[in-house]
């Protein structure tokens, strides 16, 4: 099959075809992943709470990074693979270049990084030298100390603007995709329609232009699941059944539902 890239993405923005984004950390899940039709495979930061035992992805660092990267880069063969930059790698332009350097020749094809305004000129000088990047808005777990805590983002009307600002500032300064994690259904709607490049929602309502999951939620592997998440292995059984039915539900607007998403 045609491997995908950031056009195919694009074009299924356009024509309203939901696509699909796991966040995964090893060959043999990219490898089904693909396969089970997930057009995105994200290497979080999120594997340092999910692999690798923290309780946040702050002490993440850019060797584990490289090494997961590397691992699903050799499972997968069609699939576009993105990589987190961690905390603090790209707190300065000049860092970014030689740490997303680095997550590009590991495999990656894109890099995500998260904020807003602060970014948006690394973004734009990344991009300018062919490094794709994904943005990523709302929650932002680099953050959690200085938010306060995991919770919603957007919720009043000034935070809502500031929100929808960065993502217009994230898309001119030349970003490919958009993270939006825990964010009202109805802003996360208004964002994805403001913009050109494909919005992917973690709790932000069925609105956006994909859905990502972690793995571990997907399969039932976390002690106490985030509201937007959903254990699919449930229902399906097995864990390829398990990718074929969120991958299904989110093509048919099943995948989320009202329970999964914030006001
Ligand atoms: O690290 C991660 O898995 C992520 C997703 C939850 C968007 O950033
Ligand atoms: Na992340």
């Amino acid at each position: 099959a045609k491997p995908i890239t950031v056009n195919t993405l694009r074009k299924m923005k356009a024509s309203g075809d939901k696509f699909v984004t796991v966040a995964l950390y090893d060959a043999p899940m990219a490898a089904m992943a693909q396969r089970c039709g997930v057009q995105v495979l994200l290497v979080g930061d999120s594997l340092g709470m999910t692999v690798l035992g923290y309780d946040s992805t702050i002490p993440v660092t850019m060797e584990q990074m490289i090494y997961h990267v590397e691992a699903v880069r050799r499972g997968n063969s069609k699939s576009l693979i993105m990589g987190d930059m961690p905390f603090m790698s790209y707190a300065t332009t000049e860092r970014a270049f030689t740490n997303a350097t680095r997550i590009m020749q590991a495999g990656a094809h894109m890099v995500k990084l998260e904020g807003g305004e602060w970014v948006a000129d690394t973004v734009h000088k990344l991009t300018e030298r062919g490094i794709p990047v994904c943005g990523h808005l709302g929650l932002t777990p680099q953050s959690v100390n200085k938010l306060g805590g995991y919770r919603v983002q957007g919720r009043d009307a000034g935070a809502a603007k500031v929100m929808l600002r960065d993502a217009k500032l994230l898309d001119e300064a030349g970003a490919d995709l958009l993270v939006l994690e825990c964010v009202p259904s109805a802003l996360a709607q208004e964002i994805t329609a403001a913009v050109s490049m494909p919005t992917i929602g973690i709790g932000a309502g069925k609105d956006t232009d994909a859905q990502v999951l972690v793995i571990n939620d997907i399969l039932g592997l976390t002690e106490h699941p985030p509201k937007f998440s959903k254990n699919f292995l449930l229902e399906a059984g097995d864990i390829p059944g398990s990718l074929l039915k969120y991958a299904d539900d989110v093509k048919n607007g099943i995948f989320p539902a009202g329970e999964h998403s914030f006001d």
